[in-house]
């Protein structure tokens, strides 16, 4: 059970205005959703990155509709106080306005999300007026999209030339305008992340943005060393869960081969 009041879309705006910091950190599933919770972050993000670090996939391109209801539903088990934002997953809300509309309620209903997000700029506006227009919240995602990392010629920064620095700056004031409460903003140079988070009224939170957005989120594989396929520089480890975890499963299996495990303590009489 939360421990805490949920946290609501007008607090995470008067953080904004009063310079206060807001953390979001993905989780995929009801202990790390109850131990997010537990550290106090604001929001939590079942951000699709969970076809990488959780169901194995080389991208976020294979991730469903079913993964991404699942997972959430899973989360919400947790009743965290902390803000949920759900990921639509590639070609849930590209292809019409109204599955758009249709695959965000469902994240909402079957998965219990607080809020949704989508990857992209004009093209998504449409799409995000009419689910904001159906009652549900909307993030942004600009910048790096993974969703759409092969046409941006990779896992790179984006934002360094000015012609595609301009569009970002565009694109982030087309999603407000459209009715977006918030916006993510990854792997763009820290200072176009920082004009940006100045510009626009709603709370701008980075990954790879550098210090001056609202926010900072992380995935939580990478922050506590769960997860080490790759490392993207903007990454910091917070924890070597991954060494301790196979430590750990080490020391059983030699204490199993052992006869030292299980002991008097964990026998019945
Ligand atoms: O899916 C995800 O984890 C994300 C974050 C990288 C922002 O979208």
């Amino acid at each position: 059970m939360a421990q805490h009041a949920k946290i609501t879309l007008p607090q995470l705006q008067a953080m904004k205005e009063r310079g206060a910091k807001i953390t979001m950190v993905t989780a995929y599933d009801y202990p790390s959703a109850l131990l997010a919770d537990r550290a106090g972050v604001e929001m939590i993000l079942v951000g699709d990155s969970l076809g990488m670090v959780v169901l194995g996939y080389q991208s976020t391109v294979p991730v469903t509709m079913a993964d991404m209801i699942h997972h959430t539903r899973a989360v919400m088990r947790a009743n965290p106080a902390a803000l949920v934002v759900a990921d639509l997953p590639f070609l849930s809300y590209q292809v019409s306005v109204p599955e758009a509309v249709a695959n965000a309620g469902r994240l909402i209903k079957e998965g219990g999300a607080d809020a949704v997000k989508l990857e992209g700029g004009q093209a998504v506006v449409p799409a995000v007026q009419a689910i904001v227009a159906a009652g549900i919240p909307v993030m942004g995602h600009l910048g790096l999209t993974p969703q759409s990392a092969v046409q941006l010629g990779g896992f790179r920064v984006q934002g360094r030339d000015e012609a595609v620095a301009a569009k970002i700056s565009a694109d982030a004031a087309a999603l407000v305008a459209a009715g977006a409460f918030s916006l993510v903003l990854e792997c763009v140079p820290a200072e176009l992340a920082r004009r940006i988070t100045a510009e626009l009224p709603v709370p701008v939170i980075g990954i790879g943005a550098g210090p001056g957005c609202d926010g900072q989120v992380l995935v939580y594989h990478d922050l506590l060393g769960l997860f080490d396929r790759f490392r993207p520089k903007f990454v910091k480890q917070y924890a070597r869960l991954g060494e301790a975890t196979v430590a750990a499963l080490e020391q059983y299996r030699d204490e199993v081969r052992q006869g030292r495990f299980p002991g008097e303590e964990q026998s019945f009489k």
